[in-house]
């Protein structure tokens, strides 16, 4: 079993032209309303991967509760973790798309700050292979959390993002950090890592702090580098992208669900990197999934056409 703790929220996207700029209004295209946050997309891209998912955190008791759920009770994630608030508003999200599938996030967390590490028993944590976690619930709840899950044996994961301004980074219970280019340079400042190229920072940063540290590239493909300073790279897919919202989610989730069911690094890798250049061609985070299968017939096919890690 993969738990996620983490956030939910709303989504709201729409197409644009060009961001607008300040005073600006821009008129867009068709609106776009699908589940979303870090947690829950997370979460439902391990489920369509075929893992068994609980996900913690908390939602409203509003209007926006159950379209922002709708999508997990479908897939079959198991919610009873997952605390109503009420008097409180859901998470949301408003998006902006460019023409090259580039997204603007603004988030309103709303409930997501009121999630509680003790919506996951020890009992949960025991039956759990993976933990996997993000910053978009107060991170002191996930570090309680993951040092009850290392006391089970439970692998943790932690998906960096976003890296907001005053977190203090703590890697301690951590055992592999998921980040982008952009992640993986503010932990590596945060904690002293010397400048350098994504690649070296990443080994540098696993061989400091005791980690794995996966490195997601986009299109580049995604390398995985260990304490004992072994790497593991897999290039990217050369896909038409309609939409990048929620890819890094897309890559976390199927990452966690693989290794969780046993795969070693480079499978899971593979698999993860396949589902999160898929994910690319539609709009949306979660509607955008592939489904397993879909998975496995890309990657069998061979359809993609591999471009190098610069
Ligand atoms: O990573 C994409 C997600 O970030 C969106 O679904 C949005 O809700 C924000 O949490």
């Amino acid at each position: 079993m993969v738990i996620v703790f983490g956030s939910v929220n709303l989504d709201l996207s729409v197409p644009v032209p060009h961001a607008p700029r300040a005073g600006e209004t821009v008129l867009g295209g068709a609106l776009l309303v699908d589940g979303g946050g870090k947690g829950a997309n997370q979460a439902h891209a391990a489920r369509r991967y075929g893992a068994r998912v609980m996900l913690a955190g908390a939602v409203g008791e509003d209007a926006l509760g159950a379209p922002a759920l709708a999508n997990l009770e479908r897939a079959g994630v198991g919610l009873d973790a997952l605390r109503r608030i009420a008097g409180t508003a859901t998470g949301s999200a408003l998006i902006t798309l460019d023409a090259h599938g580039e997204n603007r996030i603004v988030v309103a967390p709303g409930a997501n700050a009121a999630a509680c590490a003790d919506s996951v028993t020890d009992d949960d944590l025991a039956r759990a292979r993976v933990l996997l976690l993000q910053l978009e619930v107060p991170f002191e709840q996930s570090r309680r959390l993951a040092r009850r899950a290392r006391a089970q044996d439970c692998r943790v994961m932690l998906n960096a993002a976003p890296v907001l301004p005053g977190w203090r980074p703590e890697l301690a219970d951590i055992d592999v950090v998921i980040v982008n280019r952009i992640e993986l340079h503010q932990l590596a400042d945060s904690l002293g890592v010397a400048p350098g190229a994504p690649a070296t920072r990443a080994r540098a940063l696993a061989r400091a702090h005791g980690c794995e540290v996966l490195l997601t590239l986009g299109a580049h493909g995604a390398m995985l580098a260990a304490p004992d300073a072994s790497v593991c790279s897999m290039n990217g897919h050369a896909l038409p992208v309609v939409d990048t919202t929620g890819a890094g989610d897309t890559f976390a989730g199927v990452f966690a669900a693989a290794v969780a069911e046993g795969q070693n690094r480079a499978g899971a890798l593979r698999a993860a990197n396949a589902a999160a250049a898929l994910s690319c061609g539609a709009r949306g985070a979660q509607a955008a999934q592939p489904q397993r299968a879909a998975v496995e017939h890309f990657l069998r096919a061979g359809a993609d056409q591999p471009k190098e890690i610069p």
